[in-house]
């Protein structure tokens, strides 16, 4: 990196290919630059990537690049993720919301938008927020409540530091902690339950060492199977919704003859799994008779 405490004239462009060359990585580098810069967005960035730098620029990108080579992932490095529409802050105490989640949410928007004139959801084990916030965000503003939970507490911290940063739609959002359905009112029944719960098996070693060892345990992994938290939400859950109201989880690619198992022995119908991006089962979804 140039020297940033006696040149203060570097410029972006610089910066960039010297990034660039230090992570070997040129779509990292320059997200790491634009962040760096605080630009607002990418061509912002562009049309700016003559200006220099200031010395505090310069610093914000050496720490975040010794983060990055240090193995960290880029989303924490960045502190901030796109998931649907929204923004996210991230750190270490949430799971990166991820592309297949992003399925899982559409899925649940579906199903809570056929519902009206009023519509109350639950995102349980919300992490970041991302699900329940990109309900908020782009279900009706009139008629939505959406509730989201976590047995995180530094979980939900940074789930209501996003829901700050929300705007409007924050008003339809009620956060809660505890542990799945406890979480929730006792006398309150919901349209949509949806969840992207930790459904790895201990020990699997699928789980790239990128994701154990710097995403949150307690955010991917259940019991031997993978199973424990599917199996505990989805037997709770039918008692929570409304007659015809639906349970959306997010699965495991091998976890979906296991799901639509587990859902019809509970009572559900219309069980379906589908696919993610990647063509891979990824969401199960199962509705409460209509009475
Ligand atoms: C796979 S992460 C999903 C985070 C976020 N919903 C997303 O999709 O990016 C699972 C989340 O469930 C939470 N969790 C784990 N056990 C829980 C429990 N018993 N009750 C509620 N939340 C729990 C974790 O803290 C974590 O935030």
């Amino acid at each position: 990196m140039p020297d940033s405490t006696d040149d203060q004239t570097v410029s972006w462009r610089a910066l960039l290919a010297e990034t660039t060359q230090l992570i070997g990585d040129s779509a990292h580098a320059r997200w790491l630059c634009e962040v760096a810069s605080s630009s607002p967005s990418g061509d912002e960035f562009m049309a700016e990537i003559e200006q220099s730098a200031t010395i505090r620029m310069v610093a914000h990108l050496e720490a975040m690049v010794a983060r990055y080579r240090a193995g960290e992932p880029l989303q924490y490095v960045l502190g901030e993720w796109t998931f649907r529409r929204i923004e996210l802050a991230i750190d270490q105490r949430v799971l990166i919301p991820r592309p297949e989640t992003e399925v899982v949410a559409g899925v649940a928007i579906e199903k809570a938008a056929a519902v009206g004139p009023t519509r109350t959801v639950a995102d349980l084990g919300t992490g970041s927020g991302a699900i329940g916030l990109a309900l908020a965000d782009e279900l009706p503003r009139d008629g939505t409540t959406v509730w989201i939970t976590d047995a995180s507490v530094d979980a939900l911290n940074v789930a209501r530091a996003n829901l700050a940063g929300l705007g409007p739609a924050a008003r339809n959002v009620r956060v809660a902690h505890g542990s799945w359905l406890d979480a929730l009112p006792v006398d309150q029944q919901f349209d949509v339950i949806v969840s992207n719960p930790p459904y790895v098996a201990i020990g699997s070693p699928d789980v790239e060492s990128s994701v154990t060892d710097w995403e949150p345990a307690h955010a991917l992994f259940a019991g031997r199977d993978g199973l424990d938290d599917l199996r505990l939400i989805g037997a709770a859950a039918i008692d929570r919704l409304h007659d015809g109201g639906w349970l959306v989880l997010e699965i495991g690619a091998d976890q979906g003859n296991a799901l639509r198992e587990l859902m019809a022995a509970v009572g559900y119908d219309e069980i379906e799994i589908r696919p993610d991006l990647a063509g891979l089962d990824r969401v199960a979804l199962g509705r409460r008779p209509p009475g």
